[in-house]
């Protein structure tokens, strides 16, 4: 079966089959990139363009690689160094993008429905990687497939995603994903970032992160985003660290053998300790090394829808 959309603008509403079939196919590219030769001739003709207005280190490297990968011609574009600068708009610079024959646009924007807009203006086929504080679906992709193949399983897991959620596209695809396949989700964070619809959404709410971790299979720990102004929302980095840093002397007092997941880039010092982020419990460069595979499965799904 097909997926049921052709643009991936967030996992909101995406039905359990096609995050399935995503996370299945992505087992076949993972497998890939252990080859000597880490290329398959499956998008051999395809355009990809990667059009990211903010910055990125993780997901833009890693969707032009799974896009050489899959054989695809890929074309980066800079805001910095393109007509932007000049004052085109939106609208116009992906009419000219799509004029010189793109196939699919990967996009980062700092504005919210950024990837919705481009399909209403575009024929291509839209990926989201990252719209302002919406969603991060390939981001929460990844980290379902880091969290199955080290636990074997999403359903009935407990996850629970730490920080400021209230400004997290990562913590918002994660919840939908995560809901949508079956796990328990809770948040844990001071609560000037905890949004107040969020028990809407079917997650629970703790604000004592050593409860969090007591009672969780999973901990996904979201960086204190400090350009986005997240200092507003607690009185100090040091007393954030104090409360809600993951140390390993908090998961020892646990006794737990807790997962730790972190979409980077991370704060060290900060939201995790650096012997947390190296240490035994963590899978942060799994994550990493996942999430081209991930890429692949959804830049391989949609590519071929047409
Ligand atoms: N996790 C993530 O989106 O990282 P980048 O901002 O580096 O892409």
């Amino acid at each position: 079966m097909p997926l049921l959309s052709r643009h991936l603008l967030g996992l909101y509403g995406v039905p359990k089959e096609d995050i399935q079939l995503i996370l299945d196919t992505a087992i076949t590219f993972r497998e890939v990139l252990d080859r000597p030769i880490k290329k398959v001739p499956t998008l051999q003709g395809k355009t990809v363009v990667n059009l990211f207005y903010e910055n990125s280190t993780r997901t833009r490297i890693s969707f032009e690689l799974a896009e050489k990968r899959l054989s695809a011609d890929s074309i980066n574009f800079s805001v910095s160094t393109s007509s932007v600068s000049k004052g085109e708009t939106l609208k116009d610079t992906i009419r000219n993008i799509e004029a010189m024959k793109v196939d699919m646009v990967v996009v980062r924007h700092s504005a919210a429905g950024t990837p919705q807009f481009l399909t209403k203006v575009c024929s291509a086929n839209i990926i989201n990687a990252g719209d302002g504080i919406h969603e991060h679906p390939t981001q929460a992709l990844l980290d379902m497939y880091s969290i199955r193949e080290k636990l074997g399983k999403l359903e009935g897991l407990k996850v629970c995603i730490v920080g400021d959620v209230a400004h997290s596209r990562v913590a918002l695809s994660n919840i939908y994903g995560l809901k949508t396949m079956g796990a328990k989700v809770s948040v844990c964070g001071p609560s000037t970032m905890i949004p107040k619809y969020i028990e809407d959404l079917g997650v629970d709410v703790i604000y004592n992160i050593d409860e969090a971790i007591q009672e969780n299979d999973v901990l996904n720990v979201l960086r204190i985003q400090l350009e986005r102004k997240a200092r507003e929302y607690f009185p100090s980095v040091r007393e954030y660290a104090n409360y809600f840093g993951i140390t390993n002397e908090r998961l020892e007092k646990s006794g737990k053998d807790i997962l730790i997941l972190h979409p980077g880039p991370i704060n060290r010092g900060v939201e995790i300790s650096s012997d947390v982020a190296d240490g035994m419990n963590q899978i942060i460069l799994r994550q990493v090394t996942n999430g081209v595979a991930v890429r692949m499965a959804v830049l391989y799904l949609l590519g071929t829808l047409n």
